[in-house]
């Protein structure tokens, strides 16, 4: 007798309802109108010159764009578009700046890498006072 194992497999197909995940509802939270991850194209008013401080930097979300003053009064403005992945950067302590994605990190008061990922330095805007007001605007 030849006494064989019947391999009778049990497939048990299990109902796996895969309830489909939204993947891409992860792009930026839409204000409506306003262009929240797009870097300036055109002059734009930020706010009151005082409100950046001697020494300090302050971050226009909205715009995507960090405003610096130098110890001798000098203004400079940096596109805070991160240039790691793209992201805009939300995030300003003191005069540094972290990027919400993968943590890159940026001097406000010269646009430079102070973390990686990102290697390259943010892109430098045009930046004046005009009347008490400051005005950003594309660089060349
Ligand atoms: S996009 Fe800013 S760290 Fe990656």
């Amino acid at each position: 007798m030849s006494g064989r194992f019947s391999a009778s497999r049990r497939t048990v197909l299990r109902g796996a309802a895969l309830t489909p995940v939204a993947g891409f509802a992860l792009t930026a939270c839409s204000d409506n109108g306003a262009a929240t991850s797009a870097a300036l194209t055109e002059p734009t008013e930020l706010g009151a010159e005082s409100e950046v401080p001697k020494g300090g930097a302050t971050l226009y979300r909205d715009q995507n764009v960090v405003v610096s003053r130098a110890e001798d009064g000098s203004l400079k403005a940096f596109s805070t578009i991160c240039t790691h992945a793209g992201c805009p950067i939300n995030k300003l302590e003191g005069t540094k700046l972290t990027c919400p994605c993968h943590g890159s990190e940026f001097d406000a008061m010269t646009g430079k890498v102070l973390h990686a990922p990102a290697t390259t330095s943010l892109d430098e805007l045009s930046v004046e006072a005009k009347g008490g007001t400051i005005v950003a605007s594309p660089a060349g």
